[in-house]
């Protein structure tokens, strides 16, 4: 009971007065993991503030939408959705209820006020350094009745701020979880916003980490995705003084029991040390499976885009790791129609995705994002160009990630069990390599890791059967 205050409050109401709504959050995240990461610590916080997390936004007392501001589209999206919202506040306050509206993340970064201009139902804008102030600057907004924006990069440290990881009512109890160790970047690639939103490089300390991931365990938490915009640039606070890499961190995470599982993401090409590399040989925990982005094939659009690497470095990278763990899969980001990428820039991308071949991969059209290099060069690639280099570039992806996954047919592998299927008696589970797994289980399989042989290989999942324990 201690845990949650607002049960105590309801439940030892002893009036005849009906116990006090609880107030309703609903969250709806846009874009990466960090940003998946950035809205549970946000729900959190909320969560101490005597908010319950809703699944239905039409019931929300508190909205917040927290923002990606990596392509054009994405940040549009966000308008689109303010408009919707807008509707229902108004239908809400016809009803007497009450709605307040925050947009966090990289959009309320990147346009500040602007967002207030647009959309005129916003109350509060949050940037991703400063959500931790969230219920501060709610409740502010609320008594001062005033909107508010908050995009300072504060001097205090946000994750030390924020209360400790603990899931709120009406959050799904999960068996995998993320966890940012690293924020910003300082890579400065010609296309991307990520440096001017979210800032420079910054590693929070191992004591830090290691405590927020022995709480997560500690609720059931298997498995933990590392996360940062460069994760694999971490050189945070070692427990002795000195500095940790991403490897030394991923051996200490690997000692807290219970934790059975670690992936990290997303990794840099030259940040790819020796050191890290020898995790994937020696430590068991770590999963064999890599995001690992190497944007375009070419070496002339790899410089324009300040890459800092071309493909024979990317290629000869990705051969010392599979050499470390021959097991190992890929996946990757891909970027097509980048300023200036004729015909044959492009089929260097897809001889890079033939010579490499991916368990997986995400590939976008360039979209040219105010502030950065690559909007103001010459060369820009018509849509339909784009539309037709994605197209045939995604054919390869799907087929390679198809024969991937027809290729575990007949193996049997661990899996680790996380969530119900659709029907009765089914349970969805991961492999190694990041598939979703379907089989039948009689018995309540949630958290657990099981071996299980693969019966079928589709598309985007694997069909098996459990078979031991
Ligand atoms: N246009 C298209 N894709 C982009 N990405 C980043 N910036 C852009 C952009 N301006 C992609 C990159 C990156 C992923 C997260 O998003 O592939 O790795
Ligand atoms: Fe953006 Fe490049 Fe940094 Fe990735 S490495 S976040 S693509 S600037």
């Amino acid at each position: 009971m201690q845990d949650t205050p607002f049960l105590d409050q309801v439940e030892s109401s002893d009036s005849e007065a009906p116990a006090p709504r609880v107030k309703r959050l609903h969250v709806r995240t846009y874009g990466c993991q960090m940003n998946v990461y950035d809205s549970e610590r946000m729900s959190e916080a909320m969560g101490a503030d005597g908010y319950e997390l809703t699944d239905d936004i039409a019931d929300a007392d508190m909205v917040v939408l927290n923002t990606c501001h990596i392509r054009e589209k994405a940040a549009e999206k966000v308008y689109s959705d303010l408009g919707r919202i807008r509707k229902l506040k108004e239908e809400r306050t016809s009803q007497g209820k009450e709605t307040r509206i925050a947009v966090a993340g990289c959009v309320a970064q990147a346009e500040g006020a602007e967002i207030i201009r647009r959309a005129p139902v916003v109350d509060l804008v949050v940037g991703p350094q400063s959500y931790h102030r969230l219920p501060e600057l709610m409740a502010r907004s609320r008594a001062e009745n005033r909107q508010i924006v908050d995009t300072e990069f504060p001097e205090d440290d946000k994750f030390s701020a924020l209360p400790e990881r603990k899931p709120m009512r009406g959050a799904i109890r999960s068996r995998t979880a993320f966890l940012t160790v690293q924020e910003g970047c300082d890579k400065f690639c010609t296309f991307c916003v990520v440096p001017y939103t979210r800032g420079v490089e910054f590693s929070r300390p191992v004591a830090a980490i290691l405590e927020e991931a022995k709480k997560l365990a500690s609720a059931g938490v298997r498995e933990i995705t590392l996360l940062g915009q460069n994760v694999n640039a971490y050189h945070g606070d070692a427990l002795d003084g000195g500095t940790a890499s991403l490897a030394d961190l991923l051996n200490r995470l690997s000692d807290i029991d219970g934790l059975e599982r670690l992936r990290y993401t997303t990794s840099h090409p030259r940040d790819m040390t020796d050191d890290l590399i020898a995790v994937h040989r020696d430590n068991s925990k770590v999963m064999p499976y890599l995001h690992l982005p190497f944007q375009a094939g070419s070496d002339g659009i790899l410089a324009a885009m300040n890459r800092k690497h071309t493909g024979a470095e990317y290629r000869e990278i990705v051969a010392r790791i599979r050499n470390a763990r021959p097991d190992l899969a890929l996946s990757t980001d891909i970027i097509v129609g980048f300023p200036g990428e004729t015909d044959a820039d492009f089929e260097a991308t897809l001889q890079m995705v033939r010579d490499v071949t991916y368990a997986q991969a995400y590939s976008f059209k360039y979209s040219s994002r105010p502030g950065t290099p690559a909007s103001t060069m010459e060369g820009q690639i018509p849509e339909d160009v784009k539309v037709q280099r994605l197209a045939d570039l995604q054919n390869l992806l799907n087929e390679q990630q198809l024969a991937f996954n027809a290729s575990c047919v007949g193996r049997t592998m661990p899996v680790l069990f996380e969530r119900p299927g659709k029907l009765n008696g089914q349970v969805i589970g991961r492999s190694p390599w990041l598939q979703s797994v379907l089989v039948e289980s009689a018995v309540d399989r949630l958290g657990h890791i099981c071996d299980v042989e693969i019966t079928h290989g589709g598309p985007n999942s694997l069909i098996g059967q459990i078979v031991a324990p």
